[in-house]
């Protein structure tokens, strides 16, 4: 009988263990996600900047091109770094651009932003307005493989997000501009497999994958 009993409790323990794993991590583990912790605006204009990023997504959910936590990532790096030119590929409605706003509004930095979508750009020159941020920014229209023969460098930090086809000959054309030290980003790597080829077996670069989906490419250009 006392046998039985004791049969009975471990089977339970066990059965119960198993359940434990499936469902996951328990119910207080949101509260360490990105959503669950929103960005606090320190000052007025990160308020305004933060102010103008959530309007549009809540006017068109397509807004919001990378994910908020990628966003803060773009954010988080560019500042830490200190970065003060920056250039970006594929700008459509502004949003990545908004984050690299916040960064550059405390290092006293520029973004050149490339699209080729003249709707795009008007919606995204009217965000910026927006937010407080168009002096900072510089928009430049038309075929970025052709218009990037306009960037100048030392480029401290690029973020690649326009045609994924295009990633490796954006990389090759960037690469020379970028100083050592400075970091190239790259959103969507998982549709970027030659890109990632490159970034990975190039001992100039260490590159790591970060943000949603792990599909944030992080790369160093090596001092
Ligand atoms: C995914 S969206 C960029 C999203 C933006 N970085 C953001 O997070 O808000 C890609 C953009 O790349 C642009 N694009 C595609 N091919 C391009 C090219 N050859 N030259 C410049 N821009 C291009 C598109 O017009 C589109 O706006």
């Amino acid at each position: 009988m006392k046998r039985a009993l004791v049969v009975t409790l471990i089977m339970f323990a066990v059965i119960s263990a198993a359940v434990a794993q499936r469902r996951g991590p328990g119910p207080g583990f949101g509260r360490f996600s990105d959503a669950a912790n929103p960005p606090q605006a320190k000052t007025e204009t990160e308020k305004k900047i933060l102010g103008v990023l959530d309007a549009m997504v809540k006017v068109n959910e397509m807004y919001a091109n990378v994910p908020m936590g990628d966003g803060r990532i773009l954010r988080l790096l560019t500042e830490s770094i200190g970065a003060k030119q920056v250039a970006e590929f594929g700008t459509s409605t502004g949003y990545s651009g908004l984050w690299f706003s916040m960064a550059l509004e405390k290092t006293g930095g520029k973004l050149t932003t490339f699209d080729i979508d003249p709707g795009r750009i008007a919606l995204a020159r009217r965000h910026f307005q927006q937010a407080g941020v168009e002096q900072m920014i510089t928009i430049v229209e038309g075929d970025a493989h052709q218009t990037i023969g306009k960037l100048k460098g030392p480029l401290d930090l690029v973020f690649i997000d326009a045609d994924k086809e295009g990633y490796v000959d954006y990389l090759n054309k960037v690469l020379p501009l970028v100083r050592p030290g400075g970091l190239i980003l790259a959103h969507n790597t998982n549709s970027a497999p030659d890109y990632v080829r490159a970034v990975t077996a190039n001992p100039d670069l260490d590159t790591v994958f970060a943000g949603e989906g792990n599909t944030l490419g992080i790369t160093l250009k090596k001092r």
